[in-house]
């Protein structure tokens, strides 16, 4: 049966039943150690306020010109409503580079995302995150301290000189400073290639941060190369649980980090879903393991799975395997086409769960007293640097 002839079951999405995974709905807490800050200033209003909704648009009509809100495609609908762009981090990091006049930008997304966006705009622009503790696991993963280890062991094994380091862009601005500062480049899920082509093009090996997935299925996938020429780093052992011959040898030398929510999926999801729905087309985001990705038929961006669903024909059958929040706004877009998550359990990002109706409601009336809260302020030095590696990224052609 082609694609064309399969069933279609308008609006087939459907909510995966619940598991018990905790989401991190309007908690506080503290954690120091990790790359995003925390705590919000002030009373949150209440969920349950009818009105929170109206008190949205009317701070944002107060504000007007002054504040343009960037949302990413895994935010909740309560809240990307509200955005004046979406997109995935790539379009949103030149979004925010391209609005000089706005003197607020509010970021709904996680926190490296509005560091790079601070490190974009200029010192008169005030970057904030509704919720100060919408972190990223998988940015959390490298330390500035880790990696800077890391990087003595390369030297160490005498192959520094000759490494280009390239972090993703879900990394703090530390680790893409470091990058800066080495000769390195950020990258986004929907440059990857081009990123690593460049780093070929002034190295012989690449230091690849912190998503081992999104960097061996780049290389392997994309460039060629093979599973031998890469190796992983493990920031937890002695040398990263290398020797300097496995350093020496390897032309990629990977991060060992993860998305926890993108390695929810395994090749059985894609077997699974193919003998459930045949001829139907796997679409997944490159943070997916390598096994994921090979089994898949399409793998790309936020935007470039959008774009997908866009171009489909109607009757199409399509298992996408990334964020809920996503996945659950392809498919109530396309109800001429049938749309299933690629797992069956729940699989929102919990951090970027966190910037909800409520603490955006917060944040913008706070902006209308003239009440700066939860601002995103990268070190001038730090930034300088990332600021570096992100316009490397920017200016690939
Ligand atoms: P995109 O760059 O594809 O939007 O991905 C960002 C992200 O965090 C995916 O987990
Ligand atoms: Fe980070 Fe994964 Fe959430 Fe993306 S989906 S922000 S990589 S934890």
């Amino acid at each position: 049966m082609t694609i064309a002839e399969s069933p279609v079951t308008p609006t087939a999405f459907s909510e995966p039943s619940s598991t018990p995974l905790a989401l991190l709905l309007l908690g506080r807490g503290s954690d120091p150690e990790s790359e995003r800050g925390v705590d919000c200033p002030g009373e949150l209003p209440p969920a349950s306020d009818p009105d929170l909704v109206a008190r949205a648009l009317a701070a944002k009509a107060t504000l007007g010109s002054r504040v343009f809100v960037l949302g990413h495609h895994y935010q909740r609908d309560e809240v990307i409503q509200f955005a004046d762009v979406t997109g995935d981090s790539f379009k949103l990091a030149r979004e925010a580079a391209a609005r000089p006049e706005a003197e607020f930008i509010v970021f709904c997304g996680v926190h490296f995302m509005a560091e790079s966006a601070d490190i974009l705009t200029s010192d008169s622009q005030t970057v904030v995150l509704p919720d100060l503790a919408a972190g990223c696991s998988m940015a959390d993963m490298a330390s500035d301290q880790q990696v800077r280890e890391a990087w003595a062991a390369l030297e160490a094994a005498g192959v520094a000189a000759d490494t280009i380091p390239v972090t993703y862009m879900n990394s703090s601005a530390a680790i893409k400073g470091f990058t800066g500062e080495h000769g390195g480049l950020v990258c986004t899920s929907s440059n990857a290639e081009r990123a690593l082509r460049w780093a070929f093009e002034q190295g012989t090996k690449v230091f690849f941060l912190p998503d081992e997935h999104l960097g061996r299925n780049t290389a392997v996938r994309e460039l060629g190369l093979t599973l031998e020429d890469c190796v992983l780093y493990n920031p937890w052992k002695p040398n990263g649980g290398l020797t300097v011959e496995q350093l020496r040898n390897a032309k990629v030398i990977l991060w060992r980090g993860h998305c926890s929510v993108h390695g929810r999926f395994s090749p059985e999801n894609v077997d699974d879903v193919r003998a459930r729905i045949p001829g139907i087309n796997v679409l997944v985001h490159p943070e997916c393991t390598y096994e994921v990705v090979e089994k898949a038929d399409y793998v790309g961006s936020t935007e470039y799975i959008i774009r997908m669903l866009d171009q489909a024909p109607a009757g199409s059958a399509w298992a996408i395997g990334t964020e809920l929040n996503l996945v659950r706004r392809v498919a109530a877009a396309h109800p001429d086409k049938r749309v299933v998550f690629l797992e069956k359990t729940v699989c929102y990002c919990s951090t970027m769960n966190r910037i909800d109706l409520p603490h955006l409601v917060h944040q913008l009336e706070a902006l209308v007293r003239g009440d700066v809260i939860n601002q995103i302020h990268v070190d001038p030095i730090v930034a300088a640097h990332a600021r570096t590696a992100l316009e490397r990224m920017l200016a690939l052609p």
